[in-house]
């Protein structure tokens, strides 16, 4: 028998699916090119778009939560009332258990110090073990810590080849004698580390880099961050030398100031383009930053922008400290991943620059108007405390930050 109706050829169907896929492409390319036209009249030039992660709440959830923890920080949040939701979810439900594996005087489980350059690392280390966040019951878990800290082998003065043997050989031994990472192939496991050595020496688990979270503070694509999966970690150089700045705009007298060593293309050009410029204080010359009577602290407190671009990495502790003096950082890179960009509207507290814009860099920032210079500066003072570490952690600050970044991440299906 025949039927009725006799289907379609597969040359018509093709040529239909076809016709849908130029319809939907024609319609991704009007929606690309609107965001683009809207976004291209905004002030700044266009780096990139901050990814929202979307969320469905249930009625139930939203009831719960009495809000206005945050006071009315509607704008440097993407979505305040998303955030204090989830926020509140993950305190109360997230839990992570870290392997307790490993031998804490050499290379693992212990920070090597809470001081300098990569203190975040150290800051994760302490912070998670102090929480409410850990959890002993492994059937208890979201995310599983691999507690390795590449700082401290660094210390040690570990070779890079040695330490990705160290890494590899710590981490299959936790995959043969735990049943966890097999569950997901590593993708409810995360691992934390701040200095970019650490991120090159677990590259010898490739599944470490394909599949676990990496919480690291330069998110570099050519060392295979992957924004959706991995989180940006904000390098901050705790203690702070003197105390926060804010609401201080009568003081800040110079338009933009930069001192450090030229160790990237951008560093070099920026220095030789505006070196004996008046208006912009940009010197080659590092400011001793440890002793002395604290000159280059002190630059902060008088500056509105602070200009911060890349060096040997993508990110640096410039950011972090111009949060923390109220001046207003100017984002110097051709691709960042920003810490807690998912969450955090960094264009409302921050100047977000390409490379290229090095040249115009003075026109930039004074064609940028005081009431908008005034409203980045107040809302500077608004993110400060999710850009410090504390010891026990506080709500809301650098390490509930992360937490909450990898609460977003640990959505999987255990077998
Ligand atoms: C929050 O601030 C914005 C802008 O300043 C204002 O429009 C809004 O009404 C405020 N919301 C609340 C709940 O106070
Ligand atoms: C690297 O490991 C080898 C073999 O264990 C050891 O002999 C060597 O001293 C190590 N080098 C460094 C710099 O750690
Ligand atoms: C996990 O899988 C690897 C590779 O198949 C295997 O060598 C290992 O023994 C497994 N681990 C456990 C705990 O079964
Ligand atoms: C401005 O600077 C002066 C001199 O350093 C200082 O005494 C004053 O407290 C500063 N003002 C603000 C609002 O921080
Ligand atoms: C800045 O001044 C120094 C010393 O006068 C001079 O050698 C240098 O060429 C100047 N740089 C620029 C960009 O004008």
């Amino acid at each position: 028998m025949t039927p009725a109706k006799p289907s379609q050829p597969p040359s018509s169907t093709a040529a239909i699916c076809s016709l849908q896929g130029s319809l939907l492409t024609l319609a991704i390319l009007t929606l690309v090119s609107f965001t683009y036209l809207s976004l291209k009249s905004l002030h700044f030039p266009l780096q990139y778009t901050p990814y929202t992660t979307p969320h469905t709440l249930s009625a139930s959830v939203s009831q719960v939560v009495s809000a206005h923890d945050l006071g009315n920080f509607s704008d440097i949040y993407h979505s305040p009332e998303t955030f204090r939701i989830i926020y509140a979810e993950m305190e109360k439900n997230f839990k992570v258990y870290i392997y307790p594996d490993g031998d804490p005087n050499t290379y693992y489980q212990t920070p090597r110090k809470l001081t300098g350059k990569y203190a975040s690392e150290g800051y994760f280390f302490q912070n998670i073990r102090e929480s409410r966040f850990r959890t002993e019951d492994p059937d208890q878990a979201h995310l599983f810590f691999i507690p390795i800290s590449c700082h401290k082998m660094r210390g040690k003065g570990t070779s890079y080849e040695n330490m990705t043997i160290i890494v590899q050989n710590y981490v299959e031994s936790l995959i043969t004698k735990y049943p966890y990472w097999n569950r997901t192939l590593g993708a409810d496991h995360f691992f934390v580390t701040c200095h970019d050595v650490g991120v090159r020496a677990t590259e010898g688990v490739p599944l470490l880099v394909k599949n676990s979270i990496r919480v690291v503070c330069s998110p570099s694509y050519d060392v295979g961050f992957i924004p959706h999966k991995d989180v940006a970690l904000p390098q901050v150089l705790q203690p702070f030398a003197l105390p926060a700045g804010g609401n201080d705009v009568e003081n800040r007298t110079t338009l933009g100031f930069w001192a450090g060593h030229r160790n990237s293309k951008i560093r070099v050009i920026l220095a030789r383009v505006w070196e004996n410029d008046t208006e912009l204080d940009i010197s080659n010359n590092r400011i001793n930053r440890a002793t002395g009577p604290l000159l280059y602290q002190k630059k902060f407190y008088r500056t509105k922008f602070c200009i911060c671009p890349g060096g040997s990495q993508v990110n640096s502790a410039r950011i972090t400290d111009s949060i923390h003096y109220g001046c207003t950082p100017v984002i110097l890179s051709n691709y960042y991943d920003l810490p807690f960009n998912d969450i955090l509207n960094w264009r409302k507290f921050s100047v977000i620059l390409k490379e290229n814009d090095v040249y115009q860099l003075k026109q930039i920032l004074k064609d940028i108007p005081n009431a908008e210079f005034v409203g980045l500066h107040n809302n500077l003072v608004k993110v400060q405390k999710h850009f410090q570490w504390n010891s026990p952690p506080i709500k809301y600050d650098a390490f509930h930050m992360v937490m909450y970044d990898l609460w977003l991440r640990h959505h999987v299906i255990k077998y």
